[in-house]
Order: C-alpha cells, then sequence, then structure tokens
C-alpha cells in the first residue's frame, strides 16, 4: 500500500470552499503578531474524517475530543503567546470546554418579570465562570486568538499549510504544537462514489490508501526555522517511545510528545533529541482537576524561549 507524494495530494484534492477567507484570517493574524514581536504557537486539535462519498453521508473518522488541543490553547495564551487554533469543527475548545454540555445553563438563573425578565449568575457559579471569563475576554480583547476549523483531513492539510505559509515570517518564534489525530488513510479522491453508497448492491470493498506523512515538507520547507512539536498516539507501550523516537530522527524536529490513548491524560513522555521526559499526574492531581497540559506547555515554553536564546514572552498585543 504506497503512499502517493504529498504534492500529489495538493494536486488532487482541492482547496476547501472556504479556504482563501481562512487563509486572509491567517495572513493577517500573523503580520499583525510578527510586527510587534509576539510569539504564536499553532494548535491544531481534533480528528480529521476521510469521506466514503463526495455527498457525504458516511465517513471513516480519527478519535479525538480535542480535550488536548483546547487546553494547551488556553495554557499558550497565559504563557503570553498569540494562538493559532486549528480545529476540528464542534470539538471542545479553549475556555467554553469548561461548560459543555449543560454545564452553562445550569449556572444561570432565569428570573422572569415580564417584559423585564434578566438572567443571572447564580452565587455559587460566579467563582467558576468568573476566571474563565476574565481569560477569555483578555484574549480576545487583545485579538491573541484565532480560530480556524476543519474536518475533513484534505481540509486539514490545506489549512495547515497555509499557516505555516503565513507563519515562516515569524522564523523561530512560530511554535508548532500538532495535536491534532490525523489519518494516516484515505480514500483516494477518484474512488469516491459521488452519492451514498447503496446496500442493494452488497456491502462495499473499501481500499484505503496511505496519506502522505505531512510532517517531511512541513518541518524541511514550509516553516524550516519554527519550533515544531508533534505528537505520537499508541495503544501499545512498547511501541510508543520507540516510534515516537523514530519519529523524532526521520523528520528532525524538536520534540515528539508520546502517549497512550489509555492514559493520555494523566502520562505523557516528552522524547527530545538528547533526552524522554515523563510527565505523570498524580491521583490526587487528575481528582482535583489539575490539566496535564499545563505541564507539558510550561516545559514547551521553557525550551521554545531557551532556544530564542532570550527572555520569556511578552504578552501578545
Ligand atoms: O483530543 P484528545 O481526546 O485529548 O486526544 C489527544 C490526542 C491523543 C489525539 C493527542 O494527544 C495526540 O496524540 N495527537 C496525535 C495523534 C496522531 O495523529 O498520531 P499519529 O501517530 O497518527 O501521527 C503522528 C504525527 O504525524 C502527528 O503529529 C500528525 O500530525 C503527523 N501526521 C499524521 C498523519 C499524516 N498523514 N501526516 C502527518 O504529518
Amino acid at each position: 500500500m504506497a503512499s502517493g507524494s504529498w504534492e500529489e495530494f495538493f494536486a488532487v484534492h482541492l482547496p476547501p470552499t472556504d479556504f482563501e477567507d481562512n487563509r486572509s484570517l491567517l495572513k493577517e493574524f500573523c503580520e499583525r503578531h510578527d510586527k510587534h514581536g509576539n510569539r504564536i504557537a499553532l494548535v491544531t486539535s481534533g480528528g480529521t474524517t476521510v469521506p466514503l462519498e463526495h455527498n457525504t453521508v458516511r465517513f471513516v473518522d480519527n478519535f479525538s475530543a480535542g480535550t488536548r488541543g483546547s487546553a494547551s490553547a488556553e495554557y499558550f495564551l497565559e504563557h503570553g503567546y498569540a494562538v493559532i487554533f486549528m480545529h476540528r469543527q464542534k470539538t471542545l475548545e479553549p475556555y467554553t470546554r469548561h461548560f459543555s454540555g449543560q454545564k452553562l445553563l445550569d449556572m444561570l438563573e432565569l428570573n422572569e418579570r415580564g417584559p423585564n425578565t434578566t438572567i443571572t449568575v447564580k452565587p455559587d457559579s460566579v467563582d467558576v465562570l468568573a476566571p474563565v471569563l476574565a481569560r477569555y475576554k483578555a484574549a480576545h480583547a487583545a485579538g491573541a486568538l484565532l480560530h480556524v476549523a476543519f474536518t475533513t483531513v484534505s481540509e486539514y492539510f490545506w489549512l495547515l499549510r497555509a499557516a505555516c505559509e503565513c507563519l515562516a515570517r515569524l522564523g523561530p518564534r512560530a511554535l508548532l504544537y500538532l495535536a491534532a489525530a490525523v489519518s494516516d488513510f484515505y480514500i483516494p479522491k477518484d474512488r469516491v462514489p459521488t452519492h451514498k453508497m447503496q446496500s442493494e448492491s452488497g456491502a462495499p470493498v473499501i481500499q484505503l490508501q496511505l496519506v502522505p506523512k505531512m510532517l517531511a515538507p512541513l518541518v524541511s520547507l514550509w516553516v524550516p526555522s519554527a519550533y515544531v512539536v508533534s505528537f505520537k498516539l499508541e495503544t501499545d507501550e512498547n511501541l510508543l517511545v520507540p516510534k515516537a523516537r523514530s519519529a523524532l530522527e526521520k523528520y528532525k524536529h524538536k520534540m515528539v510528545v508520546a502517549n497512550l490513548l489509555q492514559t493520555r491524560h494523566h502520562r505523557v513522555v516528552l522524547v527530545k533529541p538528547d533526552a524522554s521526559q515523563e510527565i505523570l499526574l498524580t491521583r490526587e492531581d487528575v481528582h482535583a482537576g489539575v490539566d496535564i497540559e499545563a505541564s507539558i506547555v510550561n516545559e514547551i515554553v521553557r525550551l521554545h524561549t531557551a532556544h530564542l536564546g532570550g527572555p520569556s514572552a511578552p504578552a501578545a498585543r
């Protein structure tokens, strides 16, 4: 099962319909923050889909709730980075992630007084909502957070390349944090039926093809000076660190964050060219709602700062 080249992938798959709008947003964001000497973190988050039909009713999905990416984006913002949050449509987002489901509605009180009806935050919810709201407002007031969304693997790659082209101007001040769960397999465009597959024709046989690894052109061509951190997801502990290390040797970027599906919320291994470092949350940390992403981002920011050879990042403006 051979994969085509990355150039072929872009030649065959057309850009998404909202691509030019997103490209303009990315360009403006990068130019503005570059002018101020800010650092920008591109955080990718959520899983990509592979459609089984052009008019898509069914698709193959990649597992990811967007927990890692959405939490990490908040911590990069706290460290003074501007953040491009490139996420799968309808997965968790920074700040709103704290109030998923009915949590937000449960914090509100409805005071019905005819035309003077008001809505207030329940007194015991203010302590929970206020700090998150304050950080959300501050990030938006500073123009420090840009959201761009994808669904399919080809939309993801078009956006990723466009973001890299805009980030290249920042040189080493650009940091890539590739936490999205990206499909390794897809169905070539010319083998995808236009309409919904019909069951009357019997069970379909679907031949998947390998997606070219975009880390290769990303590191060597698109953003050669950026600080690139990729992720490695495995389900077998024995493969985890060896595969992370072999990715690092192959692509020659700065770090692979290795995690197992089963333990990803309380354990990761940061695999660097010269060493590996485990980050482990205790049971008490997990109970207290500590995000492992706080420690992951702390360490990456420390290393990025050392790489830049300067003081820590001033707040993005
Ligand atoms: O969102 P959560 O539920 O919190 O889960 C977080 C996570 C487990 C999804 C996240 O921590 C994680 O591990 N993300 C990376 C998952 C992944 O795609 O792993 P991989 O081993 O298949 O790919 C390794 C790297 O190659 C990735 O950085 C990916 O961006 C890159 N890749 C993958 C496929 C491809 N065709 N080209 C690539 O460049």
